[in-house]
């Protein structure tokens, strides 16, 4: 009843009621986990550690291979881990598996402190209604509206404005004539803004606070997180509601032909409402985050991988359709997504492995990525492997990545525009990795542009 007392008005900025209901999520969902965790790492299990040692965070594909040692299923004290491709992907299409239930679904006083705690203006990514938090005929429903913006046909007709944006990009770093530019700043990061702005229709005035916001919420994938960094996420989440809020006023009074405009006029409270307004604030929050907080890392990563393997890059500038599989590998290799959680309702023999019901399972997507029974030489860095595209850094089944398209259409063409403006382009400095973990890219990526290529 709390929980519905606040679903139709909008809470001011400062809202003492939500800053108590976040300390209470974040006792149950963070503190408690997080003690967990230290405590298993402390006592040698690999994944917690993997998620607690900064050292592993840094460089995690050696501890995953450690993990594969271990077998196809590792149990763990709190959950159970995987870095097999067959049993992943096994587990991701398997239609009794369900993606991992919250707090609030916990019998007992952590349940009650769940349920208390959840506000429905500070929903985040992984917090239902958000597509990633729930399964069956809902996530269908939701699905299905939002997947009308992302077919085949619609990319295609998007790549014409990611080149504009990219080659306006360009054109600014190249007129600066700097030595030295932060590539993520100046290019990774404002690209897949600029095209999920246009998409959802965000003018181009909030690009930048919604940049910082989405920064600041991405660390809500990551468990254990510390007070500090959980209360800067939760009021950029809170403050990203207001706006989404705000923004689909507008849309209602004045719509436009974007993806807001069409669910915008959808929505409802009513009887016949398709979708309710937390919904809708829900899909649109997941769309427009998803949509620059991945694709960035994947830019960037490719940046480094190629810049560490010139041989390569070389090849690639020589070869143009190979620029298809520098995207794949890398999304192989070094993919912007890390892991993902499931949980197996009942006793079930999912690829031949018995699992007990009630059991949480780590995905490790990119330990999955270099699994030996798929990948020949996993390890090497390979823009011309023939299956690259068997990587599950998308993920597989129901919750396969709805932008999936459309990111590699944007890293694509990023990234030829970059090196064939640019065909000296290197890393000039350390770069620095961002602090999350599910999520996986660079915050930080200094490169020195060098000459600029003839044009024809
Ligand atoms: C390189 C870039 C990207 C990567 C690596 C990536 C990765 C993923 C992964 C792994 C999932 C599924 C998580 C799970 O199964 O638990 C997912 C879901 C999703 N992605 Fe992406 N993503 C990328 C870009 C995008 C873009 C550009 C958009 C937006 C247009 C987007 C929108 C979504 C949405 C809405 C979902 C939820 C789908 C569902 O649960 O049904 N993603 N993504």
């Amino acid at each position: 009843m709390l929980l519905l007392d606040r679903q139709d008005r909008v809470p001011a900025e400062r809202d003492p009621v939500g800053d108590v209901r976040a300390a209470a999520r974040w006792v149950g969902e963070h503190a408690l986990t997080r003690a967990f965790f230290e405590h298993a790492a402390r006592s040698g299990e690999l994944f917690a550690r993997i998620d607690c040692d900064p050292a592993l965070r840094a460089d995690p594909y050696p501890a995953y291979e450690e993990l594969r040692a271990l077998g196809r299923l590792v149990p763990g004290r709190v959950v159970s881990a995987t870095t097999d491709h067959a049993l992943t992907t096994a587990l991701l299409r398997h239609p009794d598996v369900r993606v991992g239930a919250g707090l609030r679904d916990l019998p007992g006083p952590l349940g009650a402190l769940g349920r208390w705690g959840t506000d429905p203006w500070a929903t985040g990514p992984i917090d239902p209604p958000s597509l990633l938090a729930i399964d069956g005929v809902d996530h269908a429903r939701l699905r299905r509206l939002v997947n009308r913006a992302f077919t085949a046909r619609q990319v295609r007709a998007q790549e014409d404005l990611v080149t504009a944006t990219a080659e306006r990009l360009l054109d600014r770093i190249e007129r600066a004539g700097a030595e030295r530019t932060d590539l993520v700043d100046a290019y990774a990061a404002q690209l897949p803004v600029a095209v999920i702005g246009a998409i959802l229709g965000v003018p181009e005035r909030d690009h930048r606070q919604l940049r910082a916001w989405g920064n600041s919420a991405a660390s809500l994938l990551d468990p254990g997180l510390r007070w500090g960094r959980y209360r800067r996420a939760s009021t950029a989440v809170r403050a990203m509601h207001r706006w989404v809020t705000a923004h689909v006023e507008a849309k209602r009074r004045d719509p436009g032909d974007d993806l807001l405009s069409q669910l915008a006029l959808l929505d409802g409270d009513g009887d016949d409402a398709v979708l309710t307004d937390l919904e809708l604030r829900a899909v649109a929050l997941l769309v427009l985050a998803a949509g620059f907080e991945t694709t960035v890392n994947l830019i960037s990563n490719a940046v480094v991988l190629l810049d560490g393997h010139r041989d390569q890059r070389e090849r690639v500038l020589a070869e143009p359709d190979l620029w298809a599989g520098v995207v794949e590998e890398t999304l192989r290799f070094d993919p912007p997504v890390q892991n993902s959680l499931r949980v197996v309702p009942r006793d079930l023999e999912v690829d031949g492995v018995a699992i007990v019901g009630g059991t949480p399972v780590l995905l490790f997507l990119a330990a999955a990525n270099r699994d030996p029974a798929v990948f020949d030489d996993p390890q090497v860095f390979d823009v011309a492997r023939p299956n690259a595209n068997a990587h599950l850094a998308f993920s597989s089944g129901a919750h396969y990545c709805l932008g999936a398209a459309l990111a590699r259409a944007e890293a694509r063409i990023a990234l030829q525009m970059l090196h064939e403006r640019f065909p000296d382009l290197r890393v000039d400095g350390a770069p620095r990795r961002r602090e999350t973990r599910v999520l996986r890219g660079f915050e930080r990526l200094p490169v020195a542009p060098g000459r600029v290529a003839a044009r024809a």
